[in-house]
């Protein structure tokens, strides 16, 4: 964890945005490496945590490293999206604290054979629960042309979506694509020589959205932001981690919901429409990393962090 890329991200600030009660019961719906989880584990005496994550090599690892707290911590293979569900099913009632550090973890994106890497040739997966069943190879051979264009566009943010859709629909007519540095040439391949050029790899926002959709990243987020603060004790904190703009969105519209969802007419007296206020926003603008820690992590550099508060 001395490992610069291990460092969790925004720490101090999570820390402080759950306010620990060291008696209190904590979820961390990303657990990965574990890093926020120590911090809040040894902070803890009589309190509990549940540590999440959909990947079962994430929580042996972070398993191994929270040993020390082994009494106070509850490990679940499971998704966040269903973090209000586990809290139920464990008997715990309600929680004091929820963590959400969005994204994939070092460890995936760097073991080649994941597929996560545009940079390494590994087989087409990037799945992060791999116990689940789409594949990126199931992505880039079956879906439509089209779909391929939204996805590229609407999740990558790229530019030639149609050209490269088109580009791999024509490829998979002859044979499907198998490994990551196929789909690279291909991408290349779809790019005219100007775009090839730019400071960022070429196949980097393709990636970004192939993997937003084998794991359904943003459907998850939208569901647990839905859910999981039902799962809150009054007082309770919601502290999520978005690292760009499509789930930050999500993650700022359901607090707004939440806190201000009242659709009735500006100028009524009182409000009928039946709303009820769940959250409210302890930051009013997300909070972003210090000058330090851009310094000494890059990861850092795209990552907000939403506060909210149960009401
Ligand atoms: C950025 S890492 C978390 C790092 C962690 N905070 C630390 O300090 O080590 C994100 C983790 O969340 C997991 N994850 C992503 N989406 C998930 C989901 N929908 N449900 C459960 N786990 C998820 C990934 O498998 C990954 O291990
Ligand atoms: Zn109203």
């Amino acid at each position: 964890m001395e490992d610069a890329l291990h460092v969790p991200v925004l720490l101090q600030e999570c820390l402080d945005g759950l306010a620990i009660d060291t008696d209190g019961v904590y979820l961390d719906g990303t657990l990965g490496l574990g890093g926020h989880s120590f911090e809040i584990a040894s902070r803890l005496t009589k309190g509990r945590l549940i540590c999440i994550d959909k990947d079962d090599f994430a929580l042996k690892r972070a398993s191994e490293r929270l040993a020390p707290f082994a009494g106070r911590v509850t490990f679940v293979h499971s998704d966040f999206r269903y973090a209000s569900s586990v809290v139920r099913d464990l008997g715990v009632g309600s929680v004091n604290g929820m963590l959400f550090d969005l994204g994939a973890s070092s460890p995936q994106l760097d073991d080649a054979e994941r597929g996560f890497s545009y940079m390494q040739d590994a087989p087409l997966d990037m799945r992060m629960d791999r116990t689940s069943s789409l594949t990126a190879y199931d992505v880039v051979n079956t879906y439509p042309a089209e779909d391929l264009a939204r996805i590229f566009f609407e999740y990558g943010e790229e530019k030639f979506s149609r050209k490269i859709a088109a580009a791999i629909e024509k490829v998979r007519m002859a044979h499907p694509l198998e490994t990551t540095s196929e789909l690279v040439s291909v991408i290349k391949g779809a790019m005219p020589a100007s775009a090839l050029r730019e400071k960022q790899h070429p196949a980097k926002r393709c990636f970004q959205a192939i993997r937003i959709e084998v794991n359904d990243e943003l459907g998850a987020v939208r569901e647990m932001m839905r859910t999981a603060p039902d799962a809150l004790a009054p007082g309770g904190r919601l502290c999520v981690i978005s690292f760009h703009s499509l789930e930050d969105r999500i993650v700022k519209t359901e607090i707004q919901k939440r806190e201000n969802g009242c659709t009735c007419p500006r100028e009524a007296p009182i409000c009928t429409c039946g709303f009820v206020r769940t959250l409210r926003s302890v930051t009013r603008k997300p909070i972003t990393a210090s000058e330090a820690e851009l310094k000494s992590n890059p990861r850092s550099r795209s990552a907000k962090l939403r506060i909210a508060e149960r009401v």
